[in-house]
């Protein structure tokens, strides 16, 4: 039984890191990245609440990117809708499709802290 105060087990999870803050996170193998960043008090830019609808989550691959669950169609299908702004798709994934399995480094503005909110 872990100690009481100790960190809590996450053998397999993996360090979620965005630029260009700089914020830090841990998932858990087969979590995504949105999922995570909610658990963790990571603020990250969603309006459908990971219904794959609105692409607010979206973010560029940075490295790691073969860490990153296999694109699925529904995730597919709303990048597409978002494709005009020209990046290239294989750097983009939804935060709330991507499953973590390793560690990844990714690219998002407005990702911040909770914390960080509420010293604003
Ligand atoms: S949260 Fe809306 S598409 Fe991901």
């Amino acid at each position: 039984m872990p100690e009481q105060g100790a960190p809590r087990e996450d053998a397999g999870g993996a360090t979620i890191r965005v630029l260009p803050s700089g914020v830090e996170f841990r998932a858990r193998k087969g979590q995504t990245v949105l999922d995570a960043a909610d658990e963790q008090n990571v603020i990250w830019p969603t309006i459908c609440h990971a219904n794959a609808e609105c692409t607010r989550c979206f973010f560029e691959i940075v490295e790691g990117g073969g860490n990153l669950s296999a694109m699925e169609a529904r995730e597919e299908e709303a990048l597409d809708a978002i494709r005009w702004r020209g990046t290239p798709r294989p750097l983009e994934r939804l935060a709330c499709c991507a499953q973590v399995n390793g560690d990844v480094v990714v690219r998002r503005r407005s990702v911040r802290k909770r914390e960080e909110e509420a010293n604003r």
